[in-house]
């Protein structure tokens, strides 16, 4: 899958998609990832991005030709790619939507919006558009990570031995996450290991994991 990634902080993406198991997938060549530099496209010697907002009001929008020119150019790489926007105001990613974008295989193009915002004339080159919680955040950069490790980590071949069929068989959903795991020593500082763990008991060690999958 190729993943491309609109941004005026390359930098501040790029060392994530080196490490681990994104840096997993590129190597074993099931991802691929692109940094658009958005200052590339901008206006003029001054290689301009932004402008202040009509109407009025405080700060700076990303202008249209940019974006827009950045969004057509990762189109020319990759003509079947899926465009998105992380915004505030976009719909709530789910586990869901990952599992539906790793699913279909095509290629990502996710636009990093900065400053205070952006012309909404770009929605019209977006295909979707999300939130990743209801908070804010400076920028777009952290969102398009979210949606990144999200897609990738279930391409298949990814996780590989390290999904277990045991794991898979909780498969996680918008509501479901996973049950708590422990490890050797079987008593830390005098916490103990749940005794049901211990048992060998499989059937009995599945209806915990269960009963300790939801949300609180
Ligand atoms: Cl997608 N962007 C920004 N700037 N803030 C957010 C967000 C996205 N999702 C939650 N907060």
């Amino acid at each position: 899958m190729k993943i491309q990634i609109i941004t005026l902080f390359p930098e501040a993406i790029e060392p994530y998609l080196q490490a681990s198991m994104l840096w997993k997938a590129s190597d074993r060549g099931i991802a691929k990832y692109h940094l658009i530099n958005l200052r590339d496209f901008g206006l003029g010697r001054r290689k301009q991005v932004d402008d202040t907002p009509y109407g009025g009001g405080d700060g700076m929008l990303l202008k249209p030709e940019p974006l827009v020119a950045a969004i057509e150019q990762a189109k020319l790489n990759d003509p079947d790619a899926r465009v998105f926007l992380p915004t505030p105001r976009g719909k709530t990613y789910k586990q869901s939507d990952a599992k539906r974008l790793a699913a279909d295989g095509r290629g990502m193009i996710i636009v990093c919006p900065r400053y205070e915002g952006y012309d909404e004339r770009i929605t019209n080159w977006v295909d979707e558009q999300y939130s990743i919680g209801n908070y804010v955040l400076t920028g777009g950069e952290l969102p398009a990570l979210v949606l990144v490790d999200s897609v990738v980590r279930l391409l298949p071949g990814v996780l590989g031995g390290e999904m277990s069929a045991e794991i898979e068989s909780f498969q996680l959903d918008d509501t479901n996450i996973e049950f708590p795991q422990y490890t050797r020593p079987e008593e830390f500082r005098g916490h103990t290991v749940p005794d049901v763990l211990l048992t060998g008991h499989h059937a009995m060690v599945d209806t915990w994991r269960k009963q300790h999958s939801k949300k609180p």
